[in-house]
């Protein structure tokens, strides 16, 4: 059987892993990504300052060495190649496109001059290269983060982390020069909802009250309607920490993270410049949904607060690509239990499935993908009994056709080069990496070796 997976990210490789350990079938799996380089999010998500999640791709890596499997990068689907010329190649397709859209939060003033979307901050942070001439000003004192997920408390501990913490870590060399003169003094992390709803996991929580220079700050007022214990053990480790920091009195010299809960910006100001001056929040109450869960509602009062840059961190979202059927309501790939289907008919489309963010949404960690890109598979071998009969182009063909439409796809043993010149790099400055963030650059230097 040949496979063709599209991504590289934690779904992507563990479907890989799943399909080249089978004894029964002799698997050939051709990963492509648009990137030159491996490993999606572990790569261009997780935060600098937690290096110890990235050392799951060395597991990736095994599954790579593995002799009939073939990384692809620098290939872009919908770009470089269209699903029609998959079908011909390969008699299966999974996608693995991960979330690489941002939500937005449909209020005046969204898109103005430093009011930037998550994935566009964290992009930069991490060197991604679609976002490293992002225009993130730093010359403001306060920031407000919206929403209360961990994707909000990366991007605040990026903000508030001294350049001592962040320059043994693999940040971006830009992000890093940006933060050195950064003017940042206080951070917002805003909720919608109450602390008990927070999204946050409480080991994301605990890290925020061990930054170097800066302190987490809440009022007590904003807990004492919540209680005691939650019957959820996680809630209720996260209410024991915000106990904590209300409690705590915040070192005198430090920045500032200040936790506020249940509100919600309903507009974005602007400056004579055009830039963030300020957001206009209503504070909410919770309202039970018929199906009994709590949503924030308006309560029709309203507060000013005065920041210079708002980071909406409220979820991603899939992109179209040309060709794949697309869920409008979902934002992730049409799909019935991971197969893939006609957007309207719901009709399965065979030997098509989707696995990770691009198929689930927005939720969920690294080693949760291991399980359930394997049940992928389980249906996917099942479905293919029969299919290898089918015969197919050359394995190398479709590199033929790549480089007839001017392609230069990066291999995994280029991919190896690139990893060892950027560990070299970051030895200088004491880090794990400083990473290569121009895809031009990095073809170039494939070039010269
Ligand atoms: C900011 C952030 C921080 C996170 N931190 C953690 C953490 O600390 N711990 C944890 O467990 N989880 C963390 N997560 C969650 C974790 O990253 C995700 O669960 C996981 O990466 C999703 O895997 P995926 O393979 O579906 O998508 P991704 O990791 O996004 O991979 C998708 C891949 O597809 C490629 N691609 C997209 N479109 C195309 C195309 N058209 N053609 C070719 N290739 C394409 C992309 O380049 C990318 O490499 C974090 C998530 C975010 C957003
Ligand atoms: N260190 C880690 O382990 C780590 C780091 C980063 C990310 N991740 C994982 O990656 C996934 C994605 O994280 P995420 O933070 O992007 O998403 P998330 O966990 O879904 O959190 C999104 C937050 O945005 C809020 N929100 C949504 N729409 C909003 C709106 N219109 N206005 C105001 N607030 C709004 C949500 O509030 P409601 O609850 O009210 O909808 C929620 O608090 C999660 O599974 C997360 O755990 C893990």
């Amino acid at each position: 059987m040949r496979v063709a997976i599209i991504g590289s990210g934690p779904a992507g490789f563990y479907a890989a892993e799943a399909l080249l350990k089978r004894t029964d079938t002799v698997v050939e799996v051709d990963m492509f990504d648009r990137l030159p380089t491996p490993y999606g999010l572990v790569r261009g998500g997780v935060a600098p300052d937690h290096q110890k999640i990235k050392t799951v791709a060395r597991v990736f890596a095994s599954t790579a060495a593995r002799p009939t499997f073939r990384f692809l990068g620098n290939v872009c689907l919908g770009r470089d190649l269209s699903v029609e010329d998959l079908r011909r190649h390969y008699h299966q397709i999974i996608y693995a496109t991960g979330n690489e859209a941002d939500r937005r939060l449909g209020i005046p003033g969204e898109g103005i001059a430093r009011c930037t979307p998550a994935t566009v901050f964290v992009g930069w942070y991490n060197g991604h290269p679609d976002y490293r001439k992002a225009q993130i000003d730093l010359s403001v004192e306060r920031v407000a983060i919206v929403g209360n997920g961990n994707v909000a408390i990366d991007a605040a501990r990026i903000l508030l982390r001294t350049v001592a913490e962040l320059e043994k870590t693999d940040i971006a060399a830009h992000a890093l020069e940006t933060l050195r003169a950064s003017r940042v003094r206080e951070v917002f992390l805003l909720g919608r909802r109450g602390p008990e709803q927070a999204a946050f996991s409480s080991a994301e929580l605990k890290e925020l009250g061990a930054m170097e220079a800066a302190d987490p700050v809440v009022a007590a007022s904003e807990l004492a309607a919540c209680a005691e214990s939650t019957g959820n053990a996680e809630t209720d480790r996260n209410l024991k920490l915000l106990r904590a920091y209300a409690a705590r009195v915040p070192r005198a010299d430090t920045k500032k993270l200040h936790l506020r809960f249940l509100v919600s910006p309903v507009e974005i100001l602007a400056d004579a410049a055009g830039k963030v001056a300020g957001l206009r929040l209503e504070k909410n109450r919770l309202e039970a949904r018929p199906d009994g869960s709590l949503a924030a509602r308006g309560s029709g009062e309203y507060e000013h607060l005065d920041v210079g840059m708002v980071l909406p961190a409220i979820g991603y979202a899939a992109e179209r690509i040309a060709g794949v059927p697309y869920d409008e309501k979902a934002r992730i790939i049409a799909n019935a239990d991971g197969r893939v289907v006609d957007a309207a008919s719901r009709t399965v489309i065979a030997n098509e499935y989707v696995v990770g963010w691009a198929r689930s949404g927005p939720q969920g960690l690294i080693g949760e993908h291991k399980r359930a890109s394997a049940d992928a598979v389980k249906h996917l071998i099942a479905d293919g009994a029969g299919l290898e009969a089918r015969v197919l182009p050359g394995r190398d063909a479709i590199l033929a056709l790549l480089r007839e439409r001017g392609v230069q796809p990066v291999s995994f043993e280029d991919w190896k080069q690139l990893d060892d010149v950027e560990v070299e790099r970051g030895t200088r400055r004491g880090a794990p990496r400083d990473k290569i963030v121009d895809v031009a650059a990095m073809l170039a230097l494939l070039g010269q070796h």
